[in-house]
C-alpha cells in the first residue's frame, strides 16, 4: 500500500541543539503549533534530560527524531534500538555499516520507528577516509552505503542536499532522505559548508529537512518556521 503524502509542515524537523533542557523547552514553547517534529541529539541526551524531553514531546503529540548515530556489536545495537522504539520515537540514526543496520532493523521490527543510515559524516572528505583506512572516496562510499541501507531494510538515509539527487536516483521508491545544512535564501551559513535552501533541497529529492539555528536563533522563531514550511509547500 503506498504511504500517504507527508504534509509540508511535518517535513520540517527542528534540531534542539540546546546547551540544556530549559533552553530546549523554551524553544518548544515558543514554536508552539508551528513545528510538529523535533530532533534530539547527543548533547541533550548525554547532558541529561534529553530522553525525558523526547518522551514529553511524544506524549504531547509531537514527533521525535533521536539522533544517536548508533554503532556497536549487533546485540547491543538491536537492544538499544528496541528501547528507542518502545519510547515511541519516529526516527533513529545508526551508522550505515551493514552489520549495524541489520541489527537495528531487527530491533525496530514491529514498531513504528523508522531507521536512518548515516552514510559518511559530512565532516569527512576523501583524505579523512583514506586516513581511516578506506579505499573509497566520499562519493563512492555514500553510494555503496545507500545501496546497502536499502538492502538491509533501512527506511532512509541522512544526506547533505548536495548528495540528495544522486542518492535519490539509486534509492528504492519511498526511501526517506533527511537533509540538514538548510539555510533560507540570504541566511547566515554558520559553520555549514554545503548548504541548500529549503525549496532546492525538496526539489533535489529531500523528504525531510533538519533545521537548527535558522529557526532557534531567529528573532521570531515561529515566523521563521512558518516561512520554511511555506517554502517547502511551494516546492512540493
Ligand atoms: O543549526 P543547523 O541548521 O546547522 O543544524 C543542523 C543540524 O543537523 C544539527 O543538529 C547538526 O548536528 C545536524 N547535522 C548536520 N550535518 C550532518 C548531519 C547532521 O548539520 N551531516
Amino acid at each position: 500500500m503506498p504511504s500517504p503524502p507527508i504534509a509540508a509542515r511535518d517535513r520540517l524537523i527542528v534540531a534542539l541543539d540546546a546547551p540544556d533542557i530549559g533552553v530546549a523547552e523554551n524553544w518548544v514553547a515558543t514554536l508552539g503549533g508551528s513545528v510538529t517534529f523535533y530532533k534530539i541529539g547527543m548533547e541533550l541526551i548525554y547532558g541529561g534530560g534529553g530522553l525525558g524531553l523526547a518522551e514529553r514531546l511524544i506524549g504531547s503529540g509531537k514527533k521525535v527524531f533521536i539522533d544517536l548515530k548508533l554503532h556497536d556489536i549487533p546485540h547491543t545495537v538491536e537492544r538499544a534500538t528496541q528501547r528507542i522504539a518502545a519510547m515511541g520515537a519516529q526516527f533513529l540514526t545508526v551508522h550505515a555499516y551493514p552489520q549495524t543496520m541489520r541489527a537495528a532493523v531487527a530491533g525496530a521490527k514491529g514498531s513504528r520507528l523508522k531507521l536512518l543510515g548515516v552514510s559518511v559524516l559530512t565532516s569527512s572528505d576523501d583524505a579523512d577516509l583514506a586516513e581511516a583506512g578506506y579505499g573509497l572516496g566520499v562519493r563512492d562510499l555514500v553510494e555503496r552505503r545507500a545501496r546497502q541501507a536499502a538492502a538491509a531494510g533501512m527506511d532512509g538515509l541522512v544526506s547533505s542536499a548536495a548528495e540528495a539527487r544522486a542518492v535519490r536516483a539509486i534509492s528504492p521508491p519511498g526511501f526517506l532522505l533527511v537533509t540538514p545544512g538548510i539555510r533560507p535564501a540570504g541566511g547566515d551559513a554558520g559553520d555549514q559548508k554545503r548548504i541548500a535552501t529549503p525549496a532546492s533541497a525538496i526539489r533535489d529529492g529531500a523528504s525531510y529537512l533538519v533545521v537548527g539555528r535558522p529557526i532557534t536563533e531567529a528573532a521570531r522563531p515561529a515566523a521563521a518556521a512558518e516561512a520554511i514550511v511555506a517554502e517547502i509547500e511551494s516546492a512540493l
